[in-house]
């Protein structure tokens, strides 16, 4: 029996998907992170090792991790693929969670290929760590979710739940996207759009995430007051050139978020992007760097955010504030 996201009195045991989670769990992590937005120098995590499990590389989630966990006073171990005895010796994923459990490690967050990794890991845990998600397959990367809302909530403020939010770009391999789906749809969020050439975003995605799925950006772009631009993968890109001919610049004009599209846009319209981004592929240079764009608004939130993430799981209940 796989162990559960939620502890019996609601509370979190870990963080694998924001699919189900319920929205006073989210709203206490947003009051977490305002305390810690507002510049908090607390140190709940005194003590305690946090250990960065990353099969696959990262700039933004792991580095946020380990200063945000840093910040709040613990200690952190980074295993990525070159220091792992399972890369390059075969020890399974169950094997490493054990192994550093039995070190003392109070949290892990994991990135992992496969989706269903994060709670391979909890399971294996056994109680000893907290795990936290930090994206698995294409399956979930909650704490990009929680930091996106959070941007946005912080933006918008009540008006959240009226807005029409479109998620253009690799839909169909996209963790974030689900994440977003999952919290935005959580919030109150009704209008949100799937949006993307057909080979990244079919049609068939309208059932399996229950949203509209457009293949025509402007139309997908008509009214929305959110953009979120999605990572386009080198070998997707090489994919769509050598089978559709289609350039990565020919992408830009399709798919993409121009400055033209951009200008036709709500003059409230915000863009967002989990990042990497793929300037010139999916989003325009100008585009990414102008002043409705909350790129870089999405990554100091995600401080906050993962703040807030790792008091919540690691930290004991009479230490949260201090
Ligand atoms: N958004 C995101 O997950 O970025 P990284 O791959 O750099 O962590």
């Amino acid at each position: 029996m796989p162990v559960a996201q939620l502890n019996s009195d609601g509370s979190l045991a870990h963080l694998l998907t924001l699919d189900g989670l319920p929205a006073a769990a989210v709203h206490d992590l947003f009051t977490l992170a305002d305390f810690y937005a507002a510049g908090s120098d607390s140190r709940p995590l005194r003590g305690r090792l946090l250990v960065n499990i990353f099969f696959e590389s990262s700039t933004r989630t792991r580095t946020a991790f380990e200063a945000a966990a840093k910040q709040l006073g613990a200690d952190v171990v980074n295993l990525d693929q070159i220091r792992m005895a399972g890369t390059t010796k075969s020890e399974s994923l169950q094997d490493t969670v054990r192994t550093v459990c039995a070190m003392g490690t109070a949290g892990i967050v994991l990135r992992h290929g496969e989706d269903g990794a994060a709670q391979q890991a909890a399971d294996a845990a056994d109680g000893q760590a907290v795990v936290i998600n930090g994206g698995d397959g294409c399956h979930a990367h909650p704490t990009q979710g929680l930091a996106d809302a959070y941007t946005l909530l912080r933006h918008f403020g009540d008006a959240l739940p009226t807005l029409a939010v479109a998620i253009i770009g690799d839909v169909l391999r996209s963790r974030v996207a689900r994440s977003d789906l999952h919290i935005l749809r959580t919030l109150g969020v009704r209008d949100i759009r799937l949006a993307g050439p057909p080979q990244l975003c079919p049609s068939a995605l309208a059932g399996s995430l229950g949203a509209p799925v457009l293949h025509d950006i402007d139309e997908a772009l008509a009214g929305a007051d959110v953009a979120i631009l999605l990572r386009i993968q080198n070998e997707r890109l090489a994919a769509l050139r050598d089978e559709f001919a289609l350039s990565p610049a020919d992408y830009l004009t399709r798919y993409g978020l121009t400055e033209a599209r951009q200008a036709r846009m709500k003059p409230a319209a915000v863009i967002m992007h989990p990042g990497p981004i793929n300037r010139g592929v999916e989003i325009a240079d100008r585009v990414a760097d102008s002043r409705q764009s909350l790129i870089l608004q999405q990554v100091r939130n995600g401080m906050a955010i993962r703040k807030a993430v790792l008091t919540e799981l690691i930290a004991d209940a009479d230490e949260q504030r201090r």
